[in-house]
């Protein structure tokens, strides 16, 4: 089996910065004065999909060295991590992948999650799992999901999965989902440009009325594996375009300071759209958001090439004082904003992959 890094994933620095006691608050900011809100934790680097954004076959093969086991951070040492960061000010857990769902238990994390104050659980999944397990993650107190399905058409989503999941998979886990009483869900698709663009308007008609939110996010150059150029994105003013040339649409208040999508209301009040807009309207200026890798780095970037290792930390006896100070540190010295500052070279540039740090 290849050693890890067969595609370019640059973390080999990965040191803590010098950790000062940085006491627990919601007056946390990092550099340009944001706070931290909202901690998004990858529990697998695996995949039941191929998509061709996110993890290409051609790269993440049979042979591609996932982590191991023991690699993995446990729910205890993520459910110990998760309340201090809560002592940080984080409010919104998001779980994610990878395809989360194919960690063994994840309800129990979900459980031991849910037991911690003043947290939002949700969830990000591809879906094909929720028929056997959405009663169960209610149940455990998940509050939110968020399903991932790039097209309606059979031809066009077996095409962005690449290993011929079919679209009635995705749309009976949304339906699983509901009965098990989850509400507005968030439904996102990846809009590639003359691959699967034709299925905005699908999705659209789809969704509307249904109480769910589609989002349509511009396909970002993240990882370093999906061979990303600027030609393949389309703007999310053309996606507001052309869905309001059938449907029209009104602009909405965002729900929160700092929220992703932008929002849409669709003015014969059939409910709304977001779009995701990372490419042509940066956002970095409100991002609250902190990455935890599935092997307990944190990363402060979704584009970031490095991370910062917890694991290390947690394994080697830390006591909670010991690993605030590193997380305040950590989020004290955070200077990033990739998505304001993106050029080709940029692009290019080695960086880690999503399915790594999550989505
Ligand atoms: P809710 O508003 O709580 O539903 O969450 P959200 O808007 O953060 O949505 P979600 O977590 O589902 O994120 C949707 C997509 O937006 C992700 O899968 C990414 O493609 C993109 N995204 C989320 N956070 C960031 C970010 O910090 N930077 C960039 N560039 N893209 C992001
Ligand atoms: N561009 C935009 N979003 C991506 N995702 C993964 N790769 C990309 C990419 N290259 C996001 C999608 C997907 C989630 C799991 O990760 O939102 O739904
Ligand atoms: Fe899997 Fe989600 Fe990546 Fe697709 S986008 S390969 S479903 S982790
Ligand atoms: Fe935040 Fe980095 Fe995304 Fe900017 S590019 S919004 S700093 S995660």
């Amino acid at each position: 089996m290849p050693s890890r890094p067969t595609i370019p994933i640059i973390d080999q620095r990965n040191q803590l910065p010098h950790a000062e006691p940085v006491s627990p608050g919601r007056d946390l900011t990092d550099r340009h004065g944001r706070a931290l809100r909202d901690l998004r934790i990858s529990i697998t680097d695996r995949c039941n999909f191929r998509c061709i954004y996110c993890m290409p076959k051609g790269v993440f093969g049979k042979d591609y060295p996932f982590l191991k086991r023991k690699e993995l951070l446990n729910f205890e040492e993520i459910t110990r991590l998760a309340r201090i960061f809560s002592e940080h000010g984080v409010r919104k857990l998001r779980i994610t992948g990878g395809e989360p769902l194919l960690r063994r238990g994840v309800e129990h994390l979900i459980a031991a999650l849910a037991k911690l104050d003043g947290l939002e659980l949700t969830l990000t999944t591809n879906g094909v799992l929720l028929p056997r397990m959405a009663e169960r993650l209610r149940d455990a107190g998940l509050n939110r999901i968020t399903v991932s399905l790039d097209a309606l058409d059979e031809a066009t989503f077996r095409r962005m999965n690449d290993v011929d999941f079919p679209v009635a998979d995705v749309l009976s886990g949304i339906e699983a989902a509901e009965r098990a009483g989850f509400g507005q869900i968030k439904v996102n698709m990846v809009v590639k440009r003359g691959v699967n663009d034709h299925a905005i308007l699908d999705l659209a008609r789809h969704f509307r009325g249904s109480g769910h939110i589609v989002r349509y996010i511009e396909y970002m150059d993240v990882g370093s594996s999906n061979g990303w150029c600027m030609d393949e994105v389309l703007p999310s003013r053309a996606v507001v375009e052309r869905i309001s040339a059938e449907f029209p649409l009104e602009a909405a208040e965002a729900n929160y300071p700092g929220e992703v999508a932008q929002r849409w209301r669709y003015a014969d009040g059939q409910g709304e759209i977001g779009v995701i807009s990372s490419v042509t309207q940066a956002f970095c200026a409100t991002c609250t958001r902190l990455r935890l890798s599935t092997e307990g780095k944190l990363y402060t970037c979704l584009f970031a090439q490095q991370g910062h290792d917890l694991r290390g930390l947690l394994r080697g006896g830390a006591d909670d004082e010991r690993l605030r100070a590193a997380i305040g540190a950590v989020w004290h010295q955070r200077d990033d904003r990739y998505s304001e500052i993106r050029t080709a070279q940029t692009a290019a540039a080695r960086k880690i992959e999503m399915s790594y740090i999550g989505g």
